[in-house]
């Protein structure tokens, strides 16, 4: 496994969109298909309108987006990760309706997680039959960070064994929907190239112990470990990684 590798930005949204584009491009090369795992909160934002304006249609034609989480509101609701994503990206390019995979957060919480568990099985078996868990490997899964240290809806003290790969979960954070439905880290593990986008000194506190304590109860996103042989990657603006030991290893791309 390897060791996360961590990138202080000085232009977080541009710097960020060029590398997700650079590694969409390349699966695209490779394989014909793409495939990217979506973070609700509103740190990726401004990162998505910077790929909204990226024009290659075969890039957008060929690519087929998933999300890391959904709050249990409706797809119009203003919670709805979908939503976000919809406005800022999704609709701002030329990507087939069929090729969006949102999870339905206007159905019952269990219903929910069993519909979305299907959809990525059925996916990995039409797209990639050689996938070794019913789950796709996904090019780039992007996650966020909580100043708690949750990512997705993993939130501190929920249970770690957990092989599902997709639950429902209920938690309170910053007044946001409470219901919601995440993928897990046995999905999240197996992707190319995982990606954390923290930015904002209110994280700075989160970045510092993600990276550098070890308690994955308390901080669930040191739960993510490219276990799949792909790759790990933060990549933090100058505010959020304030607090990070500078002499071990975070460094400019
Ligand atoms: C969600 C998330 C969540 C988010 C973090 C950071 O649905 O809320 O996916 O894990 O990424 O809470 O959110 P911000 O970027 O808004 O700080």
């Amino acid at each position: 496994m390897t060791k996360p590798h961590v990138s202080i930005l000085t232009d977080f949204a541009t710097e960020a969109a060029a590398i997700f584009i650079a590694d969409l491009s390349t699966a695209i090369r490779q394989r014909g298909i793409a495939s990217v795992v979506l973070s609700g909160g509103g740190t990726p934002l401004g990162v998505y309108r910077v790929m909204a304006a990226h024009r290659d249609d075969a890039l957008w034609r060929n690519l087929h987006v998933f999300w890391g989480d959904e709050r249990l509101v409706p797809p119009d609701d203003p919670g709805s990760n979908y939503r976000e994503a919809r406005e800022t990206l999704l609709s701002q390019v030329l990507i087939p309706a069929d090729n969006i995979y949102r999870i339905k957060g206007e159905l019952p919480a269990e219903e929910a997680a069993a519909d979305y568990a299907e959809r990525l099985r059925a996916w990995a078996v039409a797209h990639d039959p050689g996938a070794p868990n019913p789950w796709p490997r996904f090019d780039v899964v992007l996650l966020g960070l909580g100043e708690d240290g949750h990512t997705a809806s993993l939130f501190p003290g929920s249970p770690l064994a957990v092989a599902a790969p997709v639950i429902a979960v209920t938690a309170d954070y910053q007044g946001r929907p409470a219901g919601r439905v995440t993928l897990t880290p046995p999905v999240f593990n197996d992707a190319r190239h995982i990606c954390f986008l923290v930015s904002g000194a209110d994280k700075a506190d989160a970045v510092h112990n993600t990276l550098d304590l070890d308690d994955p109860v308390r901080l669930p996103a040191q739960r993510i470990r490219a276990t799949g042989g792909g790759a790990l990657t933060w990549l933090l603006d100058e505010n959020a990684a304030r607090r990070l030991d500078r002499s071990d290893g975070p460094q400019r791309p």
